[in-house]
């Protein structure tokens, strides 16, 4: 692992974005019925799926919440992190974790859990060039520049938003070999994948994946509503549909999390391309039949299909 990654209960984690307290006290996190929670392996759609989530239920949270990250905030994230307890019902949470790190009430099957998956190639390649922009941006240029921002209280935002990443990537091939051997934040796709799909049983969960949204969000956007139970009208669901496509969120600012400043994150990088089969642009063959044999092998007993291209 490299230095800012922390393996902790057989899970890779940034170490500023956590602590082991705080995810120890997800142990007891009280969980209501009405609770809803999206979990993803990054870069499997999770923003995208949030916009969705969040739309569908705006009518009964109301407009308290400055953008998405706030109406539906990250569990596991330390920064910035209210009582949630004092929030009021639907409460809405984002997590990458796995299933043991999870409160354990969810097993009741009483809150309401939306899992997104996308290709794994596609999921490496997106995951590489998040962490290559996202850290060549932020990593100040010297340290008298450093020592300004510090200086200004943004310091230790900006350290932790360069470690949560964990690596900066020198190459593609390098990057690779990490995802492969799970030493990126949120451990390996391919024990994610199969722990909450093997689990599913234990959860009131809703499968879906990025590919599915791609060809055909509306009926993504029908399947979700329909398993929240919420009832909308035909022009409802449309004008969630018209407001979580690529190009709407980009400009959609309580979307695209460009409220993070300028000097933290580069702009657009939660919404890049938005595609399937980016990977083609990026694997060469022999890089592609290595990960062929590597998926061929991790998911041998998994019924899981994906679609590539
Ligand atoms: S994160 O950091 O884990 O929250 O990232 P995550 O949101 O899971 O994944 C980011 C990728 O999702 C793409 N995305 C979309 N694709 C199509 N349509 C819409 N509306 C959309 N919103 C987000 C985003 O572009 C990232 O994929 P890449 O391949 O990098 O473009």
């Amino acid at each position: 692992l490299t230095d800012d990654l922390v393996k902790y209960k057989d899970y890779v984690f940034a170490k500023d974005m956590v602590n082991a307290e705080h995810i120890d006290s997800l142990q007891t996190f009280e969980i209501r019925d009405s609770d809803i929670f999206l979990v993803t392996y990054p870069k499997s759609g999770t923003i995208w799926a949030q916009q969705i989530i969040t739309s569908v239920c705006e009518s009964e949270m109301g407009d308290i919440y400055p953008n998405n990250l706030e109406m539906m905030p990250w569990l596991e994230y330390i920064d910035k992190r209210p009582d949630y307890s004092l929030r009021p019902n639907p409460r809405l949470f984002a997590s990458h974790l796995t299933p043991v790190l999870m409160p354990p009430g969810l097993r009741d099957k009483k809150a309401k859990m939306i899992y997104v998956m996308r290709n794994p190639k596609d999921n490496v390649t997106s995951y590489y060039h998040w962490c290559v922009n996202w850290a060549m941006f932020v990593t100040p240029k010297c340290f008298e520049d450093f020592l300004d921002q510090w200086l200004a209280g943004n310091g230790r935002v900006k350290t932790s938003f360069i470690k949560h990443h964990g690596c900066v990537p020198k190459c593609f091939e390098d990057f690779l070999d990490q995802w492969l051997a799970g030493n990126v934040g949120a451990s390996s796709w391919f024990d994610h994948i199969r722990e909450w799909h093997s689990k599913r049983d234990q959860y009131n969960i809703l499968f879906l994946t990025y590919e599915d949204m791609i060809m055909d969000l509306k009926t993504a956007v029908t399947k979700i509503c329909r398993f929240l139970e919420r009832d909308l009208t035909e022009a409802d669901i449309n004008k969630i549909v018209e407001k979580a496509t690529f190009k709407n969120m980009k400009n959609d600012r309580k979307a695209n999390y460009e409220f993070i400043p300028e000097d933290i994150l580069k702009k657009g990088q939660f919404l890049r391309k938005g595609k399937i089969g980016e990977w083609k642009n990026m694997f060469t063959v022999a890089q592609s039949e290595r990960f062929d044999q590597v998926y061929k092998e991790r998911m041998k007993d998994m019924t899981l299909k994906f679609i590539w291209d």
